[in-house]
């Protein structure tokens, strides 16, 4: 169709003379190796083969290394926020706050979020109010130079549980419990990773000495962490009644870890399906257009008539 309407609204095109326009002549000097000498040749192919060999090494010794030891890769769990339109599960971030605020908030700060950033994604702004509430935060200086402890607010972020990284490292055994805000993206299988940490503690194997203070965890690189196991089946309740079991609690933190270091994943994932649909629609034009601009030149016949003398 985008041929005869183009025929149609441009035929004057087809009436020109095609033997009266100069036929162009293409000069191409830079698609071609065939003036390389050969010592430019085997120069750059040498250097070609050393740099495949080069990274084909480095990806051997890197996936070998990641490999070695009693090292375990967490498998891929079936995340119901994987698909490419999927959101994530929000009343499992609410969980995930609620197992964040009593169990891991002891020992690892999540300094990057605010109380109004729970607003309209896991609470109303009334429950993340009372949140903020709960906790003391310190203000200050007020007007005689000294700081002071006030209930929080929504702009507020969330407390962390020591003042700095001596005092943190000096209350786990020198180790020091990572601000949790942007962990699940900083660990080689991010929200996979965060489960199989909470929930694969067990005995060392024979022949695996661990020093005071640390813990035996397969998921973890070299596998002794200084963290002990943080969660056990019922170690909190949750406020909307689901069994608080170990993979449930590990779960539901992880969905939250997710949250807190994507806060935009869900809006990211709508805006791609917006503009999918709407960059479908225009490319059908965009075709339809160029077929239309086309159609003149892509079907006119072109004979060539030799001169007559
Ligand atoms: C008793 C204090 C304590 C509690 C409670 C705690 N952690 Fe930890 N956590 C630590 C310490 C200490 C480390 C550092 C371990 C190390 O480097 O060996 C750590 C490390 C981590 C790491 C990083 C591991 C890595 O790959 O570097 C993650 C993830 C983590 N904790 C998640 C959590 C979560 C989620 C909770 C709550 C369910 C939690 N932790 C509760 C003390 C704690």
């Amino acid at each position: 169709m985008a041929s005869t309407v183009g025929r149609i609204c441009a035929s004057r095109l087809l009436r020109i003379g095609t033997n009266t326009i100069p036929r162009p002549v293409q000069i191409s000097k830079y698609s071609t190796i065939k003036g390389w000498s050969r010592g430019r040749k085997a120069l750059l192919t040498t250097m070609g083969v050393i740099a495949g060999g080069a990274g084909a090494l480095l990806f051997a010794l890197e996936k070998s290394i990641s490999a070695a030891d009693l090292e375990l890769h967490p498998p891929k769990y079936p995340w119901s926020h994987r698909g490419y339109f999927d959101s994530l599960d929000h009343a499992s971030i609410r969980r995930g706050y609620e197992v964040y605020k009593q169990v891991c908030a002891a020992c690892h700060s999540m300094k990057y979020v605010c109380y109004r950033n729970l607003v309209g994604v896991s609470h109303t702004e009334a429950e993340a109010k009372a949140e903020a509430e709960d906790q003391l935060i310190e203000d200050g200086p007020n007007d005689v130079g000294e700081m002071f402890k006030r209930p929080g607010k929504l702009s507020d972020h969330f407390p962390s549980p020591y003042p700095n990284e001596e005092a943190a490292r000096a209350a786990n055994n020198g180790a020091y419990p990572p601000d949790l805000t942007y962990i699940s993206p900083g660990r080689h299988g991010e929200e996979d990773y965060i489960f199989s940490i909470l929930t694969g503690y067990c005995d060392p194997p024979a022949g695996v000495v661990l020093r005071e203070g640390q813990y035996y965890n397969p998921y973890f690189p070299g596998g002794a962490i200084s963290m002990a196991q943080a969660l056990y089946n019922e170690i909190i309740e949750y406020t909307d009644g689901t069994p608080a079991t170990q993979s449930q609690l590990a779960k539901d933190v992880a969905v939250f870890l997710k949250w807190t270091s994507e806060p935009e994943h869900d809006l990211r994932k709508q805006m791609a399906l917006k503009v999918l649909v709407i960059f479908t629609f225009f490319t059908l034009v965009a075709v339809y257009w160029k077929r239309h601009k086309w159609s003149t030149l892509k079907t006119r016949k072109l004979f060539y008539q030799p001169p007559k003398n």
